[in-house]
């Protein structure tokens, strides 16, 4: 029997949803949590009800369930910019219209440390990705309801959090100033060694991977978008560790998206027109 032959510029999966989530519109509702990890959707839907898994392919698993009476779901977004952008793209295409990412990343300034929770506001986009979409220029930055809303959640649940002001780079080791060797034999660009101090100079909070592509290509397509991360590792002092820290991104997001959607139906917030509520 031959392959069902679909449009190489928006290809379907072989149940027509989204190529790569597998979703199709109504699967899930406007509000989708975004780990990066699969194994994270779990520890997110721990805190819920009626937890189905919806969809498992590569990277991307989707759970929805029911926080608190609120509909909601996580789809697992895999590690970077690439499939981020794949990511938001599908999710975007089947109405979604808010996500919140919830991340681990290495804190570069003293004020955090590990555990601790940090609500980006905007990012320096060293992603790779969003310079496929838009100029270099053009700013990647939360939403504004969505940090305010992440910032509510966490004075709710008594969690200690900072704002902060990202990088994203598309790259673990180099990138972030990680040697391949302790003495640095092997390659090791003299740039690599100021990559942190320079950061931090400039007032950069931390650093980690997906953030920037995400509120760029979300921004593009109409949603809002904000972020929660973890402090996993800490560069000034060299620790790593989680020290409960992911737990707590989890329950923070779920809570922010609650308080969210209060303050849609309240009107608050005017969507905008072209999103589906749900
Ligand atoms: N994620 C990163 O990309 N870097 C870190 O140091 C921690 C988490």
């Amino acid at each position: 029997m031959k392959d069902k032959v679909n449009k190489a510029s928006a290809p379907k999966a072989s149940n027509d949803g989204v190529y790569h989530l597998q979703l199709r519109p109504g699967d899930v509702p406007g509000y989708v949590i975004l780990p990066g990890a699969p194994e994270r959707t779990v520890k997110i839907a721990k805190d819920w009800e009626d937890v189905e898994e919806v969809a498992f392919y590569r990277e991307y698993k989707t759970v929805r369930g029911k926080y608190k009476g609120m509909e909601i779901a996580c789809t697992s977004t895999g590690i970077g910019g690439p499939s981020s952008e794949i990511c938001l793209h599908e999710l975007n295409t089947i109405g979604v219209h808010t996500c919140i990412r919830v991340g681990t990343t290495g804190c570069i300034v003293p004020d955090f440390d590990l555990g601790d929770l940090i609500i980006p506001v905007a990012c320096v986009r060293k992603d790779g990705t969003s310079a496929t979409y838009v100029e270099p220029e053009y700013p990647a930055y939360a939403d504004i309801y969505v940090v305010m809303a992440l910032i509510e959640a966490c004075e709710r649940l008594g969690f200690r959090y900072g704002l902060g002001l990202d990088y994203t780079v598309g790259s673990f080791y180099i990138g972030q100033g990680r040697p391949l060797n302790e003495d640095k034999s092997g390659f090791w660009p003299s740039f690599a060694d100021h990559i942190i101090p320079d950061l931090a100079t400039a007032k950069v909070t931390n650093i980690e991977m997906e953030t920037s592509a995400q509120f760029v290509v979300g921004k593009l397509h109409g949603m809002r978008m904000g972020a929660v991360l973890s402090v996993i590792s800490n560069r000034v002092l060299d620790r790593w560790g989680d020290n409960g820290g992911e737990e707590k991104a989890c329950l923070a997001a779920s809570e922010a998206m609650r308080v969210l959607k209060e303050w849609d139906e309240s009107g608050k917030i005017t969507l905008n027109a072209r999103m589906k509520k749900s």
